[in-house]
């Protein structure tokens, strides 16, 4: 009778915990499509990566890309891209010297890889085809991205990735002669 009623309590107890199981299982797994499928990827997706997607789709979308940036630009603030550009600083200098990179005062308008002494990557000169000089809209699409624009580049620099932030070093950029 005592015997009995342990297992009985003990077999309660076994289906209790299976039934909590795949019940929890079965919320995880209604939890995780719900997610994955309709706010996880996509949702991560449109923000993380709006402009190389754009990017990589041409054509209308690049242009109308564009003309956000001249936005951008024209409300950028070179201050904010000093700040920007401390990011930069361990491979630039702005002096006219080089060290990991090539200096960068006067790349707003420069040849790509046109600083001579420094030895780019045969992608960077191989890019001189496709983009020769480095225009505005050259240099937010690298800074976008930098192994995505020059597949190859030795810039290991993972990229800016608000477009705010690109209009604002840029403009930083120009102002450095
Ligand atoms: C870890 C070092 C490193 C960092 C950080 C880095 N760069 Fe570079 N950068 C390089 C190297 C190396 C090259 C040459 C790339 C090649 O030859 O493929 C380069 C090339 C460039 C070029 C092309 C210059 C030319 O003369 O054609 C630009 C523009 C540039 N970097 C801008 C930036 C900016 C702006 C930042 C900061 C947001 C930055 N880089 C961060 C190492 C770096």
């Amino acid at each position: 009778m005592f015997d009995t009623m342990t297992v009985t309590k003990a077999a309660g107890a076994l289906i209790g915990a299976l039934l909590f199981l795949m019940l929890a299982n079965w919320a995880a797994d209604g939890l995780f499509h719900v997610g994955s499928s309709e706010s996880g990827d996509h949702g991560e997706q449109a923000q993380a990566y709006t402009i190389p997607v754009e990017d990589a789709g041409g054509g209308a979308e690049a242009e109308e890309e564009q003309i956000d940036f001249e936005a951008l630009m024209a409300a950028a603030d070179p201050a904010a891209g000093e700040k920007d550009f401390g990011k930069c600083r361990a491979c630039h200098k702005l002096d006219g010297s080089d060290g990991v990179g090539p200096h960068l005062n006067g790349v707003v308008g420069r040849a790509v890889a046109s600083v001579s002494g420094f030895a780019y990557s045969s992608a960077m000169v191989d890019h001189v085809a496709e983009e020769p000089t480095w225009t505005v809209e050259a240099l937010q699409e690298f800074l976008a991205n930098p192994k995505a624009d020059v597949p190859g580049t030795k810039m290991t620099f993972a990229g800016l990735k608000k477009p705010e932030d690109r209009a604002d070093l840029i403009a930083y950029l120009q102002a450095q002669q």
